[in-house]
């Protein structure tokens, strides 16, 4: 059936038409007999390490996890196409398979290739890991029974399978990819980990609305859902955990793509702010939290004139609603004559923030790219911009300064502190403003 528009949300060409397979292939009974499988049991009687977890060899993906993977769980990472999703998790299975048992499932390339693809990784590895690992199984395979019957044989500790968009059942109709095939395949190797114990990573593509597979079919199957994300252009990818039922949400790990592969960033706010022109007009550096870590990033504001009715607003990396709110009260509290100029905004690195608590350097950006004034090259502005130009208090205050202290940075804008219940750091000076008017005759030069 074709139907254009959704009759439930209105969006448009969002209906996928679904195969249902016929009742010969229904497994599961409406009600089961007394032999049924499953058995309610006592929590008490509930054996085994509930704290166990397999360490991840990397550091950053371990961290966006929770602190490794947990045996039996599946997990999704999904991104753009070509962002680094089957070379992150290439350089994981062979980093794991020194002491486990690693089999990687490609429908995409054929085992030669991610050989090839797996001796340039680990060319540039300065540890015992350039011989290949015997613990790493590869198969070029898209039938998920005949992957089953691997798994069974082989007994692997970790699954890869990329992608699971290329996975096909038999008995199913439909082309591998639709939304019944992607959604049954998945849910098998969901009942396959949680019997079995092997943790599953599943390589999803990403739609160009952003969504993995059709309408968030995998999301719900799946345990934890990461996106690798990052600007095409840029090198930092960020690992982002949008769903986790064994970890805290909202964790990133950072990582860098180069020939080698994905490296690590440890100290991501330094590496952010490595190219950056002290002095120069139209830059401020902002302290975002991502999870819980802060992160410092350089946001850079660029005014000209604009020849066109309705100035340009161009955000990259930011909200476009934060930044024309942010315009708005530079225009009307500040007296700004932005109404004349396009406005670009841009987040260096890559990274997109969506917290208010950027909006004090956006605007410091803008409006020292349109007076031409620096701002002073020590200085990092947190706070949030309401609609009279009041600034208001943001959370984690602390862990902010202290990351933007270690970096060397001596004064920090930050708005009046309403309750004193923070602990600020000592070496840092704190000057604490009202108004965005007040914060920026602070911060410029
Ligand atoms: N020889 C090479 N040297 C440096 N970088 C390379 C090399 N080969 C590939 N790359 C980088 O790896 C990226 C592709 O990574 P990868 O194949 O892991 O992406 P992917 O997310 O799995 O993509 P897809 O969705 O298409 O499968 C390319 O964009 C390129 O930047
Ligand atoms: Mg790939």
């Amino acid at each position: 059936m074709a139907l254009g528009r959704c009759p439930q949300c209105g969006s448009w060409d969002s209906v996928v038409e679904e195969v249902i397979p016929g009742s010969s292939s229904t497994k599961t009974p409406k009600i089961r007999g007394i032999s049924a499988m499953s058995r309610p049991r006592k929590i008490t009687e509930i054996k085994g390490d509930f704290e166990e977890r397999l360490d991840l060899p990397i550091k950053e993906f371990a961290r966006v996890l929770g602190g490794g993977v947990v045996p039996g769980s599946v997990v999704l990472v999904g991104g753009d196409p070509g962002i680094g999703k089957s070379t992150l998790l290439l350089q994981l299975a062979i980093q794991m398979a020194h002491d486990r048992k690693v089999l990687y499932v490609s429908g995409e390339e054929s085992e030669r290739q991610i050989k090839m693809r797996a001796v340039r990784l680990s060319a540039f590895d300065d540890q015992e890991s350039k011989n290949m690992p015997d613990g790493l199984f590869l198969v070029t395979e898209t039938n998920l029974d005949m992957i089953m019957e691997h798994i069974r044989e082989l007994t692997p500790d970790i699954l890869v399978v990329d992608s699971i968009q290329t996975m096909y059942l038999d008995h199913l109709e439909s082309t591998p990819g639709s939304v019944s095939q992607v959604r049954e395949s998945a849910s098998r190797l969901r009942e396959l980990a949680k019997a079995s114990g092997v943790a599953v990573f599943l390589i999803g593509h990403v739609t160009k609305e952003g969504v993995i597979a059709g309408p968030r079919v995998l999301e719900h199957i799946v345990d934890t859902v990461l996106y690798l994300e990052g600007d095409r252009f840029q090198t930092f990818r960020l690992l982002r955990s949008v769903k986790n039922r064994f970890g805290a949400t909202s964790e990133v790990g950072v990582f860098e793509m180069r020939e080698s592969g994905m490296i690590e960033v440890k100290n991501p706010s330094e590496a952010f702010l490595a190219e950056r022109l002290v002095n120069a007009p139209g830059s401020a550096i902002a302290v975002t939290m991502e999870g819980t870590r802060p992160l410092l990033v350089e946001i850079q504001g660029l005014t000209t004139h604009s020849s066109l009715n309705n100035p340009r607003r161009t955000p990259n990396g930011v909200d476009f609603n934060r930044l024309l709110l942010t315009v708005a009260v530079l225009t009307r509290r500040l007296r700004l004559k932005l109404t004349e100029q396009d406005v670009f905004v841009n987040v260096v690195s890559g990274l997109k923030i969506s917290e208010p608590a950027a909006d004090l350097a956006i605007a410091a950006a803008i409006c020292s790219s349109m007076q031409d004034k620096p701002v002073k090259a020590d200085t990092i502005l947190i706070g949030e911009i309401g609609l009279s130009g009041e600034l208001r208090w943001v959370g984690h205050m602390t862990a902010r300064l202290n990351e933007a202290q270690k970096l060397g940075f001596k004064t920090a804008v930050i708005p009046k502190r309403v309750r004193k219940g923070e602990v600020l750091p000592d070496e840092m000076v704190v000057k604490e403003a009202r108004s965005l008017r007040e914060a920026l005759s602070i911060a410029l030069l």
